[in-house]
């Protein structure tokens, strides 16, 4: 199976291009925005290490066989999922797993694209040195101001959803990954920066402690699916898009070793990010707990009172925007390559078609903060029903079906052929965390949030 059909962009050069890529697409908002927040609403250091646990028993093995699955094929994920059926013998109904993918892509990016919208007019709130020796009520006052007005947030979610549709209709990711190169590095200095300035505002130990001590007893059933959810969110697993970048890369290479390196890459930085903006929150006495607004109440406070913060505070939302440029490319992706590889569209075509229906949904978002911020389905929101349907629904059951597809329909020689592991002991201890630890972790966490378990 190395034809290359009506391959979208070819094969990646390297095994850099292809980390690269991957690396750009788990480390995004999700890292930065989501983790600290989440952390915050579901009470500190006991969600972090079930978040981390599951980052290593079922986060790392489904990346390597969500790459392997793609690799294999060298197709978009329903055609791939249509292909390794066909390969492996099994039910044809196993491509809605493809399906299922590339819907959530789109249903992310809807959200995606408003928080990230967020990051892009902060660049201009950053320059215009509004955050200069501002205090916390100021602070908070300049994002409530913000996201009250729906004009504003329509504004630079449109702008950011253009960006993503021209770079993936020009198909220069390549450009765009390559900028990982200097963007990851550089927003790894920055966050040490920005733990530097935590460490100077005396919460600093509180802040830790906040992160890093568990208190099990505080961890709710939604906590641990919420951990595990973000444990598939932040590493781009369960919707294809690590399958489709997996179907660009070289035979020779090891998926397993990559693997170890972007979930680790993308661990530190959420790390980071945790480090840097708690001590802030116990500083200011803000609220861990207070939600989506998270960063954008601490970390304004930070360059608005250390020296050199107001390039630094410029400096990191732009690389916040790009971060979360490569992870959008990747969740516009399986929608683009299938309207391509499928329905003789045009990138560009497919690209406008997916944009604009991520676009109309995000207002949804949009109106979530302001106007409809009354409107409320089982409880939440509709920014907060559309993570809860993505991150903690969809993304762990498109990564339980990988599992169950990768350990048990896929036959043995086959997956062992493409992984290629030197050592026979790696490739057994993935085999048996793909086929029973992953799915059966997946499958018992949703039995306790219904109120089986
Ligand atoms: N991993 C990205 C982040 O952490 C989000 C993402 C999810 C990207 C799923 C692609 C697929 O921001």
């Amino acid at each position: 199976m190395t034809d290359t059909k009506k391959s979208v962009h070819g094969a990646w050069s390297s095994r850099l291009a292809f980390i690269l890529a991957a690396t750009g697409s788990a480390v995004g908002l999700g890292n930065i925005w989501k983790f600290p927040y989440i952390t915050g609403e579901n009470g500190g250091g006991a969600f972090v290490i079930v978040y981390l646990f599951c980052v290593l028993l079922i986060g790392i093995p489904i990346m390597i066989a969500e790459t392997m699955l793609g690799r294999r094929s060298q197709r978009n994920p329903i055609e791939a999922m249509e292909l390794l059926t066909e390969e492996a013998g099994a039910d044809k109904n196993w491509h809605y797993l493809g399906w299922l993918g590339v819907i959530a892509g789109l249903l992310i990016l809807s959200y995606y694209s408003v928080i990230a919208g967020w990051a892009s007019a902060y660049i201009i709130k950053a320059f215009s040195g509004g955050f200069f020796g501002a205090d916390a009520i100021t602070i908070n006052g300049i994002f409530n101001n913000f996201i009250a007005s729906p004009a504003q947030l329509i504004f630079w979610h449109s702008l950011f959803m253009l960006a993503t549709m021209l770079i993936v209709a020009r198909g220069v990711q390549n450009g765009l990954e390559k900028a990982v190169l200097f963007l990851m590095p550089g927003l790894f200095v920055l966050m040490i920066l920005l733990v530097a300035y935590a460490m100077t505002t005396g919460s600093y130990n509180q802040g830790l402690r906040f992160l890093f001590v568990p208190d099990f007893g505080k961890l709710t059933g939604d906590a641990v699916l919420t951990a595990m959810g973000h444990a598939f969110f932040t590493l781009s697993l369960g919707m294809g898009a690590i399958m489709v970048y997996g179907s660009y890369l070289p035979k020779k290479i090891s998926i397993a070793k990559t693997a170890f390196l972007i979930a680790g890459a993308d661990t530190a930085v959420a790390l980071l990010a945790g480090i840097a903006i708690f001590p802030i929150v116990f500083a200011n006495n803000l609220h861990p707990g207070s939600g989506p607004g998270l960063i954008f109440q601490t970390l304004p406070l930070a360059f608005g009172n250390m020296t050199g913060g107001w390039l630094m505070g410029i400096l990191f939302f732009v690389m916040l925007v790009f971060a979360a440029l490569t992870s959008s490319i990747s969740l516009i992706e399986p929608a683009v390559a299938w309207l391509v590889e499928n329905k003789d569209l045009s990138r560009e075509q497919a690209c406008v078609w997916s944009g604009l229906a991520a676009w109309a949904l995000g207002l949804g978002t949009v109106f979530s903060f302001n106007v409809w911020s009354d409107v409320k389905f089982f409880d939440r929101s509709i920014f907060q029903l559309m993570d809860y349907l993505t991150a903690n629904l969809m993304l762990p059951i498109g990564g339980f079906c990988i599992a169950v597809f990768a350990g048990w329909i896929m036959k043995r020689q086959h997956s062992e052929q493409e992984l290629n592991m030197p050592n026979k002991a790696g490739y057994q201890a993935w085999k048996i965390l793909i086929s029973y630890v992953a799915p059966s972790a997946v499958f018992f966490v949703f039995l306790h949030v219904i109120g089986v378990l």
